[in-house]
């Protein structure tokens, strides 16, 4: 299934360990996050998928994690109002990017609206928003009239409660088939009632983030149990080293916009 037809990537700074959110897994090394990074522009484009490559901007350490300033669907994209104050500066850095793709089909979250792109996923017409501490309920309300108008349905789940989640994509990812991969915390979560769950051990919680693009599950590597049941349910991995992205609570998803088949309705 050809489902993504291009992405948008940003190369990781020098500054990039210090960026906002360091674990507890020590100090992220640059040059092992870039090797891994290339390793991660690789599997993109062996998946079929044409691969836009922005520049290290060191002011923002950050800003490899492109998810969190946009939204890209077929038909609109729109740029998002970070939760987090400092990381603001990298809306107007990723907008050229997006203005190449999608023109002037682009909308816009306004304040007091916060909303990144980590907290948001889609399942065919459907957003699910993650209510975070970097997206709150006027972002999602905004979010939702405007998905509306462009024909799509959302609704929210609020994750504020699971400390440990930084975003709703860092607990869950869907797969395709009607099959997410969700951390222990958020299997039981009513919006997720219909569909059927795979749920990563504690131990591996961090392979609940994870991508679904075109044939493949692009997935942390190392996490046996997470694979084996991906895999178990009839999808083909393709394992990413990510241990630097991991220390800057990063993630696969949050490391590129994945843009689908255009479809902008006649103006
Ligand atoms: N680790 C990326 C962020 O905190 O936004």
């Amino acid at each position: 299934m050809k489902q993504f037809e291009q992405a948008i990537v940003r190369i990781p700074c020098d500054r990039f360990p210090e960026g906002i959110t360091p674990g507890s897994l020590g100090k992220a090394d640059v040059a092992s996050a870039r090797k891994q990074h290339q390793a991660y522009i690789e599997t993109l484009k062996a998946c079929g998928v044409k691969v836009t490559v922005l520049e290290a901007e060191n002011d923002f350490p950050d800003s490899c994690f492109v998810e969190d300033p946009a939204i890209v669907t077929d038909r609109v994209a729109i740029i998002t109002r970070f939760g987090a104050a400092s990381r603001s500066g990298e809306t107007p850095l990723i907008l050229p990017a997006i203005t190449a793709v999608y023109g002037d089909h682009i909308e816009t979250i306004q304040a007091p609206g916060t909303v990144e792109g980590g907290d948001i996923c889609q399942v065919g017409e459907h957003f699910f928003i993650g209510l975070s501490l970097r997206t709150n309920d006027e972002g999602a309300r905004q979010l939702g009239e405007i998905l509306k108008k462009y024909g799509f349905t959302s609704s929210t789940i609020d994750i504020r409660k699971y400390k440990t989640v930084l975003h709703l994509k860092t607990g869950m990812s869907y797969l395709g088939n009607d099959t997410f991969i969700v951390m222990p915390e958020i299997m039981d979560e009513p919006e997720l009632k219909k569909y059927t769950k795979l749920v990563v051990t504690p131990e591996e919680s961090y392979a609940a983030n994870c991508i679904r693009v075109n044939d493949f599950v692009i997935i942390p590597a190392g996490f046996t149990n997470a694979i084996a049941q991906v895999e178990g349910a009839g999808f083909k991995t393709l394992p990413l080293e990510m241990s630097e992205f991991r220390k800057q609570d990063g993630g696969l998803s949050c490391l590129s916009l994945r843009i689908p088949e255009l479809h902008f309705a006649s103006q």
